[in-house]
């Protein structure tokens, strides 16, 4: 399976896979075990999705383990559902490669659905560090943003349209000053209609038409979360002047950006890309 459509300048033994199979029988937990040292778990004790992710050590490489978890777990989304968005994520992960994206090496099959094998990246969700990065030179901030618009342009280049991205999505290394994008499973390719009314996320990153029965989820609906991601990084999520930390120019990028109807607003990514790089 070749991941992605930039060539890589890396080393190839970077692209092996971390497990030796691509289909087991046990379960992930006993699998994992087996197979390296597991030194995380994300259950039910943190996540609500109903996946269980695991942070396993295997060679002396650190793995990120995604999986959708026991079938009789409830949550929102049920077992077939999570199976769904798991290969959904593969999809995505196959159509872009990005340096914020923590790479997808491998698929392992399972009976409780596909183990998505990514690296692991070091860091901070940015929603539980959101002060400490608040408080960060502006600059600094600035330059997390532009990576995650880099990745979106990169991202709607591919078709895809944003949905339940909020700082919940971000880890940020505050040593090494990068940012990384995981969870982006309930991406969609295309653009489509809303047939929930209220849609996944958080309030604080979502547009009007994520609230809309019928409305239309489009690209400009990606350019009003990603202005929402500047008022909640660099400012205090409001999108007032004052505590904003950026530019007079920047700003003005985060006010046309998270205008209420899309026709107000950038009309693509890559728009509003430009005008926040030439702000800045
Ligand atoms: N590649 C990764 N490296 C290290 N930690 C990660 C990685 N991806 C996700 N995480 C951590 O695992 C948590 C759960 O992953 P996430 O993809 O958000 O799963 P869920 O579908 O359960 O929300 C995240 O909140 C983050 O803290
Ligand atoms: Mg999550």
């Amino acid at each position: 399976m070749r991941f992605g459509k930039r060539c890589s300048t890396e080393p190839r033994a970077r692209d092996a896979p971390l497990f030796g199979v691509d289909h087991v029988a046990d379960s992930p937990e006993r699998f994992l075990a087996d197979s390296g040292r597991v030194f995380a778990r994300f259950d039910e004790r943190t996540q609500d999705s109903g996946n269980v992710s695991y942070g396993v050590e295997i060679g002396g490489r650190r793995c990120f383990v995604k999986t959708a978890g026991r079938a009789d777990t409830a949550s929102f989304h049920d077992h077939a559902d999570r199976v769904r968005l798991l290969r959904n994520a593969v999809h995505l992960a196959q159509s872009c490669e990005h340096r914020t994206l923590p790479k997808l090496r491998q698929v392992v099959e399972s009976p409780r659905g596909p183990m998505l094998v990514y690296d692991w990246v070091d860091g901070e969700l940015a929603r539980s560090a959101l002060n400490r990065v608040r408080a960060l030179p502006a600059s600094q901030v600035s330059r997390l943003l532009s990576d995650i618009y880099d990745l979106h342009v990169q991202l709607v280049g591919e078709g895809w349209v944003a949905v339940d991205f909020y700082d919940g999505a971000m880890i940020y290394d505050f040593d090494r000053r990068r940012v990384h994008a995981v969870d982006l499973d309930c991406y969609q390719r295309g653009r489509f209609t809303n047939t929930m009314g209220r849609m996944f996320g958080s309030t604080r990153f979502m547009a009007p038409e994520e609230f809309e029965l019928g409305a239309t989820i489009d690209e400009r609906t990606t350019v009003f979360t990603l202005g929402r991601t500047a008022a909640e990084l660099l400012s205090d999520g409001s999108l007032d002047r004052q505590p904003f930390g950026g530019s007079e120019a920047q700003h003005r990028v985060m006010i046309q950006s998270c205008r209420a109807h899309p026709d107000d607003r950038f009309q693509t990514v890559a728009e509003m890309n430009a005008a926040w790089l030439a702000a800045g």
